[in-house]
């Protein structure tokens, strides 16, 4: 097993980190342009999120060859610099390996269209008639997830768009040809995995329909997953990879089942409930107040059950589907900087391996677009019209999609404060947040002390520094109100505690544990000592504390 507790994994979204050539689309050079920034920043890992070819109704996640590049990201040529670049210095390349669905534009789609048996079982393809539909599932992009082909007279399953045709992971032939990519990234000298979600591919063997929901409880964490997940690994060679799975509506249990060592799955898992605590009834699309209870209800039990199971966790905020944090749970104006810290300073100390996303480690903020004229992403734009159809005012929708579209997070990476962001000299794919100004950008926050971007600097030096919190037991500390999270870690001699203040007014915690009087080991403000006399401390808006002894 590789070790991984004190590494830390930084996302690119190729499409928006870096156009070199002016055509207003992220590439590889890109990527290579910008290692200095990136091994300065400490990190071990680069995901990139897919590159390979495709027509990019999914940005990407609609492939067409897992086994090249697509020329609007460069050449093989240049993926071959990146991993030798990255690798003297010091970090692996980790690739996006989209498994539970291919492009319909996939030879094995097209020649199963073409009347080929044998790719048709390539896919979950079901005979019927076109007034009879198989199951009444809903797509994860809204609207029914199965589509009908005339020509066939059959149907295929969809769980995402029209053109994501889900693979029948059944079909020995198809896990076979699922290593065989492995394989030969692997010989490329790729040293990471990241498996977009891994937890959908094992169907049930019947189908039916869904009375209580969209499908997804007979399909999550399905009947073979952990069967057919140790194969993949072991039969790809790639047990000692780091590797990572992104886990939709899972459970805990599962969890640490795909996670354990002694399993021999993956190394880790990304799962979403902490990210759903502002989802009304569990409707992304319904707009609420984030559940502070629940939050911390849900780190609690994540971190304490896989701890108790021998399970990782991935620690992470931000992703390319997710809103930016500080625009979530944080305050985009007073408190910008010290909210991005805590959130940050919150989840790397905690059990698991840390995820940055491009652009976290400098506070980014949401796109805020006024119109629907510059959202670009499939879901998004579907759920545009459903909810105008569903009732709702245009502002009322656009005001749901400021919120929750994916878009939010792939705007245009900010590295100065040109009109594109130092992104590109064009026009880019998408428009730059409206939230860009010139504060949030590498440029003016690289040689500041006091920057968000030195601060997750110090965040990853410290995990590399001190064992105790890649390592360390943790446990969590009671606190008199929800918006106080506090938990402690121990390894041998060594403990810390930490302390996240996670509201825009001031909160009092107690300071009566072992730690009281421990140094302050970080801060979020200036000059703030916990009173080794006091019975109490005052927490500042948003502030975040370490005191240790390590
Ligand atoms: C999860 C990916 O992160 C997301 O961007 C994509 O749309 C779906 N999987 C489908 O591949």
């Amino acid at each position: 097993m590789a070790d991984f507790s004190n590494k830390v994994v930084y996302q690119i979204y190729p499409k928006s980190f870096r156009d070199t050539n002016g055509d207003g689309f992220g590439d590889i050079p890109g990527v290579i342009e910008k290692l200095d920034y990136l091994q300065e920043l400490g990190v071990d890992y680069l995901w990139l999120t897919p590159f390979f070819p495709s027509p990019q109704h999914d940005n990407g996640y609609d492939v067409a060859d897992y086994c090249a590049v697509d020329p609007k990201f460069g050449t093989m040529e240049d993926l071959e610099e990146l991993i030798r670049q990255s690798e003297a210095r010091g970090m692996g390349l980790m690739l996006d390996m989209v498994f539970n669905h291919t492009s319909t534009e996939h030879t094995w789609f097209q020649q199963a269209l073409a009347g080929d048996e044998t790719y048709q079982k390539y896919y979950i393809f079901k005979d019927g008639r076109p007034d009879r539909i198989p199951t009444n599932w809903q797509s994860k992009f809204g609207g029914p997830a199965w589509e009908y082909v005339p020509a066939l007279k059959k149907w295929y399953l969809r769980l995402y768009d029209v053109t994501q045709a889900d693979l029948n992971w059944d079909n020995p032939r198809v896990r076979e040809e699922l290593k065989e990519i492995l394989r030969f990234w692997k010989n490329k000298g790729i040293k990471a995995f990241r498996f977009d979600v891994i937890n959908l591919v094992s169907k049930p063997e019947v189908m039916e329909d869904d009375f209580l929901g969209d499908g997804r409880r007979f399909y999550s964490d399905g009947p073979h997953i952990h069967e057919y997940l140790k194969e993949l690994v072991r039969d790809a060679g790639i047990e000692d990879f780091v590797t990572v799975g992104e886990m939709s509506s899972t459970s805990v249990e599962h969890c640490i089942r795909y996670s354990a060592p002694e399993e021999k799955e993956l190394s880790m898992c990304f799962n979403f409930h902490h990210l759903k605590v502002d989802y009304k009834d569990g409707d992304k699309w319904a707009l609420m107040p984030a559940d502070y209870q629940k939050l911390k209800e849900l780190f609690i039990e994540w971190q304490i059950q896989m701890q108790k199971g021998h399970g990782w966790n991935a620690l992470f905020w931000c992703n390319h589907d997710q809103p930016r944090i500080v625009s979530r749970l944080g305050d985009e104006t007073a408190y910008w900087k010290q909210s991005a810290k805590m959130l940050a300073g919150m989840i790397h100390f905690m059990r698991g391996t840390p995820y940055i996303y491009q652009g976290e480690e400098i506070g980014m903020l949401n796109a805020h677009y006024p119109s629907i004229e510059q959202y670009r992403d499939v879901e998004s734009l579907n759920y545009y019209q459903i909810l105008l159809k569903n009732g709702k005012t245009e502002r009322e929708a656009l005001e749901t999609l400021a919120a929750r579209s994916r878009d939010n997070s792939r705007t245009p990476m900010q590295w100065n404060g040109e009109r594109y962001g130092g992104f590109s000299e064009t026009e880019p794919w998408l428009p730059m947040s409206a939230g860009f100004r010139n504060e949030i950008t590498v440029e003016a926050q690289q040689n500041d002390q006091d920057s968000i971007l030195s601060f997750y600097k110090k965040l990853i030096a410290m995990r590399k520094m001190y064992p105790v919190i890649a390592e360390g037991e943790i446990s969590f500390l009671e606190t008199e109100t929800d918006r106080v999270l506090a938990y402690q870690r121990k390894l041998g001699e060594q403990q810390i505690v930490v302390f996240c203040n996670l509201d825009g007014e001031k909160h009092t915690v107690k300071a009566d544990g072992d730690w009281r009087g421990d140094p302050v080991l970080l801060e979020n403000y200036e000059a703030r000592q916990m009173d080794p006399e006091g019975e109490t401390y005052t927490m500042e808006p948003y502030e975040f504390m370490v005191l240790g002894k390590v």
